[in-house]
């Protein structure tokens, strides 16, 4: 990938963070900052060095949304043709767990980027909303489909239908967020909860997040039948022998991602 553009990458064994650079459009989220992103992401999940990432964004926001000055330039067959926003189903593809560290405003896409991740830390200052109906559209990177699995479809329409911002305690409340933390902990609490899973067995790591993923996307027997699939499979690792000899033998595991 040549040098970053848009965003920061910090490689800070077994974790890293990556912190969007657009500042002065409030982390507006063009479509060579999605590649980018896709592509960075990509790049730390084939790493056996790194378990788990923190995402975030650099100023006032997390991300204010789609680059709405790009967006305007576009036209139906435009998106048919380019398909611009296929590059957010790379980030769906994403094997590690994901956390999103979410300062200031999470708007739009910037919203959908969080729910992409697989779990959310919201500051207590962040504001959370779907806004693109003041703008003539609906939300096109998952929100009308994951804000109503997330917190419920009747809340989810007074979201969508209004477009109206929220405070980080109403995203808490609503179940959207993990938990709020203090503006200036935020980072250091994100990174704190991605070290943990990053030192759990790999791929147990990585089973128990598409078990998780498929929850809400898999009728219930589907669902049963992936979840004995994958735990099945991790009795050939060696770190399910090493964790449970290790509890056998009173002594602290010592796993080695296989
Ligand atoms: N796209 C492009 N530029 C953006 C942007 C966006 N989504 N959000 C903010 N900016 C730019 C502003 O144009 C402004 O640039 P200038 O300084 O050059 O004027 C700069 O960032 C700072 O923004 P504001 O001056 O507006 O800051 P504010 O504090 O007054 O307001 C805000 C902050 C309420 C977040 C406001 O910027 C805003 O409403 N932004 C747009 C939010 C939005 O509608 N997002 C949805 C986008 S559509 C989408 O995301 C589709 C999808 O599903 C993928």
């Amino acid at each position: 990938m040549p040098e970053s553009r848009f965003v920061e990458v910090s490689r800070e064994e077994p974790i890293a963070v990556l912190t969007l650079n657009r500042p002065e459009v409030l982390n507006a989220l063009s479509f060579d900052l999605m590649a980018e992103l896709a592509g960075r992401l990509e790049e730390l999940d084939a790493d056996p060095a790194i378990g788990a990432a923190v995402l975030t964004g650099k100023g006032r926001a997390f991300a204010a949304g789609a680059d709405i000055g790009e967006m305007s330039r576009l036209g139906t067959p435009d998106l048919l043709e380019r398909q611009p926003f296929a590059v957010w189903r790379r980030l769906d593809r994403i094997r590690m767990p994901l956390i999103a560290a979410v300062n200031g405003y999470a708007l739009g896409g910037g919203l959908e980027l969080a729910m992409a991740c697989d779990l959310i830390l919201a500051a207590e200052s962040a504001q959370l909303g779907q806004p693109e109906i003041q703008l003539g559209i609906i939300p096109g990177a998952g929100g009308t489909q994951r804000l109503p699995r997330r917190i419920g479809r009747y809340r989810a329409g007074e979201w969508i239908l209004t477009g109206a911002r929220y405070s980080a305690r109403e995203a808490l409340e609503a179940g959207l967020v993990n938990r709020l933390v203090p503006d200036d902990q935020l980072l250091e609490a994100a990174r704190e909860l991605a070290r943990t899973i990053a030192s759990r067995p790999r791929q147990a790591v990585r089973a128990a997040k598409e078990a998780l993923r498929a929850a809400e996307e898999l009728p219930l027997e589907e669902g049963l039948r992936l979840e004995q699939h994958l735990f099945q499979a991790l009795f050939a690792t060696a770190d399910q022998r090493e964790g449970m000899q290790a509890f056998l033998e009173k002594r602290a595991p010592r796993f080695t991602g296989r």
